[in-house]
């Protein structure tokens, strides 16, 4: 199956100049959805993992079938303010300004096995901050996996510390 059939691009969103790439073609589409999950599944390949982390909001959709599947817990990252328990905190910088990422504070066990996942790698600061918060808690993140990568954006140049993977390249 070609995935990349199923994510349809909307130029000029959000911002002129810039070329979205809306994946919810794949998401409403069942047998996209199991060939994105087995596709996804093979990066990770016979890793041991403990936890899946995924971010707000669009690493949702497969971080916990992941988990489910490998059988691993889910953790998810959220924007600030929006966890009820107590938090850690990471702030990245964004082109204009800067923004942050809270886990809550007994997400993850020191030693345990983590992949990240979000939908897109872009230019790698969502996915930095997450793997620092992750790190702080004493987690090993043995791989962080995407849906597409906008390889132009240089995301991995971020995460030159770990394992990454993705299933398209833009
Ligand atoms: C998008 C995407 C990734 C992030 C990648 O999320 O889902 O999480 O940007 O960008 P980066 O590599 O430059 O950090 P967005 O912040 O748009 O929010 P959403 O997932 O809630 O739609
Ligand atoms: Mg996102």
């Amino acid at each position: 199956m070609n995935l990349k059939t199923f994510i349809r691009d909307i130029p000029d969103f959000p911002t002129a100049g810039v070329i979205f790439r809306d994946i919810t073609p794949l998401l409403k589409d069942p047998k996209a959805i199991k060939f994105t999950e087995e596709a996804l599944l093979d990066l990770v390949g016979n890793l041991k993992v403990d936890k899946v982390v995924g971010m707000e909001s669009r690493g949702f959709f497969f971080a916990p079938m992941l988990a489910a599947r490998l059988n691993a817990g889910f953790v998810p990252v959220r924007k600030p303010g929006k966890l009820p328990f107590a938090t850690m905190r990471q702030d990245y910088d964004l082109e204009y300004g800067s923004d942050a990422l809270e886990m809550h504070s007994d997400a993850i066990i020191a030693g345990d096995k983590v992949l990240v996942h979000d939908d897109v790698l872009a230019t790698g600061g969502t996915a930095q901050a997450t793997c620092r918060l992750i790190e702080k808690m004493g987690g090993e993140i043995v791989q962080c996996n995407f849906l597409l990568e906008l390889d132009f954006l240089k995301g991995k140049d971020k995460l030159v510390d770990f394992a990454v993977k993705s299933l398209l390249h833009y």
